[in-house]
């Protein structure tokens, strides 16, 4: 029988924890240091959110302050990294923003977050697939070869299905079965070609830079400002997926904040001087392309840069998809652990040591997403289903130093709750900015969620199994319910 009681428990944090250990001793492997981990944040971060909204947002919302929009978006990913980096560095288990919820928040927000997240990778996979099949497109158009529109855009662009994109998807998913050491070799070389292709830019562009460009600087004023700002959010997602490598990492509680706060100033850096740049090098009204960078770099006359940067954003575009992928199947491996999901999603490759058959499922549903819808909705999607998640994990921060103050914190947020307040009030204020469409369409996404919740989640919940003898015994004598952790 459902009861709001049940549906609001807490997992213990040690339990999480033990879990974690276990898990790290028996199914995943501890493979990863800091070096690594900051490599898969910025493998994770840096893609389509630069290589391609930044024209978009720029044609379309901002003008030439997508360069505000940069750094508003960057204030509010910074102030939720901090948060991510406590929780992470206090609770080192798979499943991230979950697990923090769960043993903050109960179960059925934890679930909630879980769906949302679930969102936010699998459709930002998409999106960072369909970006890559953008640069892609543009390539073979360079070398006189142009690929037919119907087999590279989605039917709402007047095409049938976006081929590349799909190919990419069903290669990275293979990439990720393979194993996380293997993955985290290929994230760390692909990461350098993209560090090198985004300084290239920013070196050659700044050359080409004409102050008239930047003038008028605001033309869509605050609102157009704060709508570049939601929409260029999606470049900063990723920081998560350094917390959600939680129990491959070697010594994850000094690792983990490290690794996520390393990475997001890194890439906020650059998306701010490329953002500078590229509106200074081009008319913002022509920058509403699949591919705004090389296309700068080829409106200046500099082919050379252009082809190079072509190919280093589509490596980098492979990095991003190969950290979102790796997240989003260790989310769905600690939800079907805690029961909220079928054990199959939790099935461990006895040679890859990999939570296989959910990351095939994974790397399915982006193929099918990728392959029917434009960037923009899918990126808006993205962005919805993360601040929705990083706002809840802000609270998170705040509720668990007043419940569980005794809690290790080997990074601690300074200013609570000052700080943590903000970064959710900032994360709702991005999700206000974004279309009311996209909201309709969480809506529905939360209402699927719950049903599953509801059906399936809740009957099924360890939690349940772990206290079933003593609300057993307490049921009997008709006592309150409660928790008790290892034997009962
Ligand atoms: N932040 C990642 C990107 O921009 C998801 O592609």
């Amino acid at each position: 029988m459902f009861s709001w009681k049940s549906a609001l428990r807490t997992k213990p944090i040690e339990l999480s924890m033990k879990e974690a250990e276990t898990s790290g001793k028996k199914n995943l492997a501890r493979t990863l240091g800091a070096l690594d981990l900051t490599a898969l944040g910025v493998g994770a971060i840096i893609g389509t959110g630069i290589f391609v909204l930044t024209g978009v947002a720029a044609a379309n919302f901002a003008g030439p302050a997508v360069i505000i929009s940069f750094i508003i978006s960057g204030l509010a990913a910074g102030l939720a990294a901090l948060c991510y980096a406590e929780l992470a560095s206090s609770v080192p288990a798979a499943g991230s923003a979950y697990t923090y919820t769960y043993s903050s928040l109960g179960e059925i927000i934890a679930w909630l977050v879980g769906w949302n997240l679930v969102l936010e990778y699998l459709v930002a996979a998409a999106a960072v697939a369909v970006g890559w099949s953008g640069y892609f497109s543009d390539m073979l158009k360079s070398v006189g070869t142009p690929a037919p529109a119907a087999l590279t855009l989605s039917p709402w662009e007047g095409g049938f299905i976006n081929l590349p994109a799909v190919l990419i998807t069903l290669l990275i998913t293979w990439i990720a079965i393979r194993g996380t050491r293997e993955s985290a070799k290929a994230t760390k070389f692909i990461v350098l070609i993209k560090l090198s292709v985004i300084l290239l830019f920013i070196a050659v562009g700044l050359f080409q830079v004409k102050s008239a460009n930047w003038v008028p600087f605001a033309p869509f004023g605050f609102t157009g400002i704060m709508a570049g700002a939601a929409i260029v959010f999606f470049a900063y997602i990723g920081f998560d997926a350094v917390a959600a490598a939680a129990e491959e990492v070697k010594d994850p509680k000094k690792d983990l904040p490290r690794g996520i706060i390393a990475s997001l100033s890194i890439s906020t850096v650059l998306y701010i001087l490329v953002a500078a740049i590229l509106t200074g090098m081009l008319k913002y009204t022509h920058l509403n392309t699949p591919s705004p960078i090389s296309s700068a770099l080829l409106a200046a006359g500099i082919r050379w840069a252009s082809a190079f940067i072509s190919v280093g954003a589509l490596a980098g575009l492979t990095s991003v998809l190969i950290a979102v992928i790796f997240a989003q199947s260790r989310v769905f491996f600690a939800m079907a652990r805690d029961g909220l999901l079928p054990p199959l999603f939790a099935a461990i490759h006895p040679k890859y040591k990999t939570p296989y058959v959910n990351t095939l499922m994974v790397g399915a549903a982006v193929c099918l997403i990728a392959a029917f819808f434009p960037v923009k909705i899918i990126a808006e999607m993205a962005n919805i289903g993360t601040l929705s998640a990083l706002a809840v994990v802000s609270l998170g921060v705040i509720i668990l130093r007043r419940t569980r103050p005794d809690l290790e914190r080997p990074f601690k947020v300074p200013f609570v709750p000052i700080l943590p307040g903000l970064a959710m009030i900032s994360c709702l204020y991005l999700m206000l900015n974004l279309p009311a469409a996209t909201w309709i369409r969480l809506i529905i996404w939360i209402t699927i969620g719950l049903a599953v919740y509801f059906f399936y989640g809740f009957n099924h919940s360890i939690m349940d199994k772990l206290v079933t003898p003593n609300a057993q015994m307490e049921k009997e004598k008709k006592k309150p319910f409660r928790f008790r952790l290892g034997k009962a």
